[in-house]
């Protein structure tokens, strides 16, 4: 294409604003027919049967849902099954041969496991854990980063009944710590180290200090990834994981029978208070749901090299690596490391090099694709794409674009996924073989699924107007409540609009939106206190609990600011006691502060000394201000303050004037 030819090109896609999925995939499409949201909407509750149609059920369910408790709703009621029996057991006839995880480290080391292979292997594992004293029901946390025994790991607990709670690897020791004492998890599974841009990283180290800060007796298994570029001990209650297998070699574990409503896992995320929130989620209705979306947006197909660009230490990998394609008998690719090692075009070697079907990731990744130019896509052939698909924060039109043309070359539909760990699954997305897509907006709630944007007051706002998303219905995948902590489920999600009088069950996502005339969704962010910084949530209380650990730190706000590429950044504010220098050095240790109590991910982008915080008169800090202080916004109504000349400060310090 000459270079005219392209100008014209881009000056096009510039300016559309509309979509069509290419005829080409709409021909082949798992679901192509418009008429299935009004069949979902015709058959609520029994639509969702084609969710469970795709899981292979024990006994079947007697009820779709039940919903005599409220929220407290069971979905696929009395039915029994096994997830591991669901991604492993069921395929072997079929697809005994077929490669189930196609995977590769970040300094080019790969590995591959059939579904027999991987079925093996996780019977093993599963032989072992019973060895080591799991029991149905017991929380194990797996703390480990992209390495094939993360899964393995998953479907050997979900195989004989014993939930997993799984630790993002970026998380520091004290988050580990954290979750075990919070799920009273005596088992823990981890790994020496990984790979991370040509440096081979300690991880068993902080899993050591993580469990010295775990206040009940533990059992460690440690899987060995480095060999000799990193040699680590076994402490007491360490087991090598390899030994482990092997002492189980051949074994078989009969998956156990688990309820429907029994739990699969529980998944810590953040939320407005500093504890972080244990997510759980259920065996038939989350593998239903998984495995449905999976089937209806992501097109996943048995043959397909399907490749979800996430971390399993997150709810997308959980969903979409891991239990969603393997149910369906897909073959799912996974990748150690960063998309910048040893080069910018990491991610698209590794599609043209196994031929990857579909691609989904996060905008701040196609944020930094775009930054880095095209030359880097162009040096290879991505033609064996057909899907694409972005999760995690809203995504820029002119991102979307980027990723259509010179990822998708134009003949991939994007479907961007708007979705929570509370939800399980996706839930505002285009169906990519019907819907129109619009760049920015997620576009249309799932057929089944009810979401809408309210104001204050619940009503239904206008098109075009800002207001609260809103759930207005029970789905399949939906958290069942906050582990061991019922109120605080009702308190997070279901009690927005008590006080305007509605006595409806309505789940509230804490995120803005709105909404246009054809119904399509535009997701703004976050409501409440929850910072979204390169798609990863973090609480600001966590955070702010962080930096007043720091020695010398009297007070400390932290909020959300714009960022170019991460979407949102960290900026914390903090006023220190007497004697405290603001320096560099202080900065340096409140920076430390928060990486060694939640992880690298939360890094402050900027550490502002301050006199004082702009407070309301009952004493509540006004961190919507420092937002606009932090963005360079104007500011917003500051005549509720009880110290207004407290911002002129502040607003000094950040432009330096
Ligand atoms: C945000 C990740 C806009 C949103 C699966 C939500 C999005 C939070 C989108 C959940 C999207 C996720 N467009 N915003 N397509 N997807 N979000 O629990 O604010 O890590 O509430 O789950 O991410 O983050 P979580």
């Amino acid at each position: 294409m000459s270079d005219s030819e392209e100008t014209q090109l881009e000056a096009r896609l510039a300016e559309q604003e509309a979509f069509e999925p290419p005829a080409e995939f709409v021909e082949q499409a798992n679901v192509s027919d418009p008429s299935i949201y009004e069949e979902f909407e015709d058959d609520w509750p029994d639509c969702w049967e084609r969710a469970a149609d795709l899981v292979d059920w024990e006994t079947d369910y007697d009820e779709v849902l039940v919903d005599d408790d409220e929220p407290f709703y069971e979905w696929f009621v009395d039915g029994e099954l096994n997830a591991s029996h669901n991604c492993l057991d069921r395929h072997l006839d079929s697809r005994g041969d077929e490669l189930a995880i196609q995977w590769e480290g970040e300094p080019g080391d790969t590995r591959e496991f059939s579904y027999a292979e991987l079925h093996r292997e996780v019977n093993e594992f599963a032989a072992a854990l019973r060895d080591l004293g799991v029991e149905e029901d017991d929380v194990v946390t797996l703390y480990m980063p992209m390495i094939p025994e993360l899964p393995m790991a998953m479907l050997a607990c979900a195989r004989i009944g014993a939930p997993h709670s799984v630790v993002f690897a970026g998380f520091s020791a004290d988050a580990l710590a954290t979750r075990m004492n919070a799920a009273d998890s005596q088992f823990l599974v981890t790994c020496d180290g990984y790979y991370r841009r040509g440096d081979a990283l300690d991880h068993l180290s902080k899993a050591d200090d993580g469990l010295a800060g775990v206040d009940h007796d533990t059992t460690t298994v440690v899987v060995d990834r480095l060999g000799d570029d990193h040699d680590h001990a076994l402490g007491d209650d360490h087991f090598d994981y390899d030994d482990l297998v092997a002492d189980h070699a051949g074994a078989d574990v009969d998956p156990v029978t688990r309820d429907a409503e029994d739990m699969l896992f529980l998944m810590y995320t953040s939320g407005t208070t500093g504890e972080p929130k244990g997510v759980k989620h259920t065996t038939g209705g989350y593998l239903s749901y998984v495995s449905w979306t999976s089937h209806a947006v992501l097109d996943v197909k048995p043959e397909d090299t399907y490749w979800c660009a996430a971390d399993i230490g997150w709810i997308t990998g959980h969903s979409y690596i891991v239990y969603g394609p393997l149910a369906l008998g897909t073959t799912t690719v996974m990748y150690e490391g960063t998309p910048d090692h040893p080069d910018n075009d990491r991610l698209w070697e590794l599609v043209d090099g196994y031929d990857v079907t579909q691609l989904y990731t996060a905008p701040t990744a196609i944020r930094a694709f775009m930054k880095w130019g095209e030359e880097y896509p162009d040096r290879h052939d991505l033609s064996s794409l057909r899907l694409l698909g972005t999760v995690g924060e809203p995504i820029n039109p002119k991102a979307w674009k980027w990723y259509y043309r010179h990822i998708g070359d134009e003949s991939c539909p994007v479907v961007d996924t708007w979705w929570q760990t509370e939800t399980g699954g996706m839930m505002i997305t285009t169906l990519p073989g019907i819907g129109t897509m619009k760049p920015g907006s997620a576009g249309p709630p799932l057929p089944g699924v009810d979401a809408r944007v309210v104001d204050a007051d619940g009503e239904e706002v206008a098109p075009g107007e800002a207001g609260y998303l809103t759930v207005d219905r029970p789905w399949p995948g939906m958290l069942r409540t906050l582990y061991k902590n019922d109120e605080r489920f009702i308190e997070e999600y279901w009690d927005a609009y008590s006080d305007s009088g509605n006595d409806e069950w309505i789940y509230f996502p804490e995120d803005g939106a709105k909404i246009d005339d054809d119904g399509y969704i535009t997701v703004l962010g976050r409501v409440d206190d929850v910072i979204n910084v390169s798609g990863h949530r973090l609480g600001t209380m966590e955070i702010e609990s962080a930096v007043v650990d720091v020695e010398g730190v009297a007070e400390a706000a932290a909020v959300g600011g714009d960022h170019e590429m991460k979407g949102e950044a960290v900026y914390t504010y903090v006023i220190l006691e007497d004697g405290y220098e603001e320096d560099e050095e202080t900065r340096e240790r409140v920076i430390e502060g928060v990486e060694e109590a939640i992880g690298p991910i939360a890094r402050p982008e900027e550490v502002i000394f301050t006199p004082e915080l702009p407070k309301t008169r009952s004493g509540k800090i006004m961190r919507r201000l420092l937002e606009d202080i932090a963005n360079d916004d104007e500011l917003g109504n500051t005549s509720t303050l009880r110290n207004p000349d407290v911002v002129d400060d502040i607003e000094a310090k950040v432009t330096g004037d």
